[in-house]
């Protein structure tokens, strides 16, 4: 069982400290991971925070790449060497919400999540004999992970691990709402609020779906610069937006309105600035006891409204497309690279996602 420099949470609202964990074992169906790079989240924001609910001690990171290291007796599609982007939605395959192809929802994951552990309730890693938890069945904080083979997925091997990282969470459920969920339309207006990795992906997955224009909505110029040089058509802060939106839609609003903030004053933006019958995402969280509040009239006239986890994402099929199309040229990811970082600088690198001075900052393992 090798043991691993990790980043670890005990409490939260409180810097995380390097400790070093034991990882293992590696059951029947899990792999070991050498993590390669790790980017930093809103969501595991969100946990040290205590916003997200995880059993601590813990090891966070769901945003991460690496290679397979060791495999479990029952693995048998994946091989030591392999390189790996992990999805952070292992699912049962056979409870009432897979059987209807929803897998976010799977009752297993939903259940065991929160604890963090593995679907069989039991650790996998540990600190001192002390069992450590692992976010989101990951833990991608730490030189080694032990995971479920499912959210190891294989990725060409010209992919650079830094940012094949950004693959697991923010581009997949940026580009995923787009390309997956919006029901985007060849031509159609869309608008894009708050461009940090999830909304950048978003403009994205709306230029590869075909959207006519994109409004990329931030009330930050630097992410509006960026969004309109990774494919925005049109960039705005939220004050003007709605107006934008009618302006190049004969008065109507936008197509689709993708929301990627996870603001109460940005939900509302998505239902004023969507046209009648249009369609709206919703991407970003509040605290799930806070309210948020609407206009009723906004939410009249047959919009639908979906608010999804993950982008609809089928890890096995979208994360080799999205790398390949990183290789082609077709998906830019670069841009969203703000800072590498050394696991130690990882308290500073939340301090500074907080701030919203970085888009991405990747932790890099060497
Ligand atoms: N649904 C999912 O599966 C999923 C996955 C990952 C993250 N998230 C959520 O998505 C949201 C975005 O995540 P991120 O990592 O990109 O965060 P981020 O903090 O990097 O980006 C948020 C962006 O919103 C902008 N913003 C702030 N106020 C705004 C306003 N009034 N109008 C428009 N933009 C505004 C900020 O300037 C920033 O650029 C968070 O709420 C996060 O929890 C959801
Ligand atoms: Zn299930
Ligand atoms: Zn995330």
């Amino acid at each position: 069982m090798p043991q691993a420099k990790a980043a670890i949470l005990r409490r939260t609202n409180t810097p995380m400290t390097i400790e070093t964990i034991d990882v293992g074992p590696v059951a029947p169906g899990d792999v070991l991971v050498r993590i390669k790079a790790a980017s930093l989240c809103h969501t595991d924001l969100e946990a040290i925070e205590g916003a997200v609910s995880i059993d601590l001690p813990a090891v966070l990171g769901h945003e991460a790449a690496g290679e397979i290291a060791e495999v479990g007796s029952e693995v048998s599609d994946l091989a030591v060497g392999d390189r790996v982007v992990l999805s952070w939605n292992p699912h049962c395959g056979s409870c009432f919400y897979c059987e209807r192809a929803q897998p976010i929802l799977c009752r297993r994951f939903l259940a065991n999540g929160p604890k963090g552990f593995h679907f069989d309730g039991r650790p996998r890693l540990s600190c001192d004999a002390v069992p450590v938890h692992q976010l989101m069945y990951l833990g991608g904080f730490a030189e080694y992970c032990v995971v479920p083979a499912q959210a190891a997925i294989r990725v060409p091997d010209g992919m650079p691990f830094d940012r094949a990282a950004l693959i697991g969470c923010g581009v997949m459920t940026g580009v995923g709402a787009a390309t997956r969920i919006a029901g985007l339309r060849w031509g159609d207006v869309a608008m894009v609020i708050g461009c940090g990795a999830v909304g950048l992906s978003a403009v994205q997955g709306c230029v590869l779906a075909g959207a006519g224009s994109v409004i990329a909505v931030d009330p930050n110029p630097a992410r509006r610069q960026l969004a309109q040089a990774i494919g925005a058509t049109h960039a705005c802060g939220p004050e003007e937006a709605a107006e934008l939106g009618k302006s190049l839609t004969d008065g109507r609003g936008a197509d689709t309105a993708i929301e990627a903030a996870g603001r109460p004053e940005t939900f509302r933006l998505s239902a004023e600035a969507v046209r009648p019958g249009g369609q709206i995402v919703w991407l970003g969280k509040v605290a799930v006891n806070d309210d948020v509040a609407f206009r009723w009239g906004s939410l009249m006239q047959e919009k639908r409204i979906v608010r999804s986890s993950y982008g609809g994402a089928k890890p096995a099929q979208d994360f080799p497309m999205l790398a390949q199309a990183y290789l082609d040229g077709k998906l830019k990811l670069d841009e969203m690279i703000s800072a590498r970082i050394p696991l130690e600088a990882i308290n500073e690198g939340f301090a500074a996602l907080k701030r919203g001075e970085t888009v991405r900052s990747v932790v890099m393992f060497v």
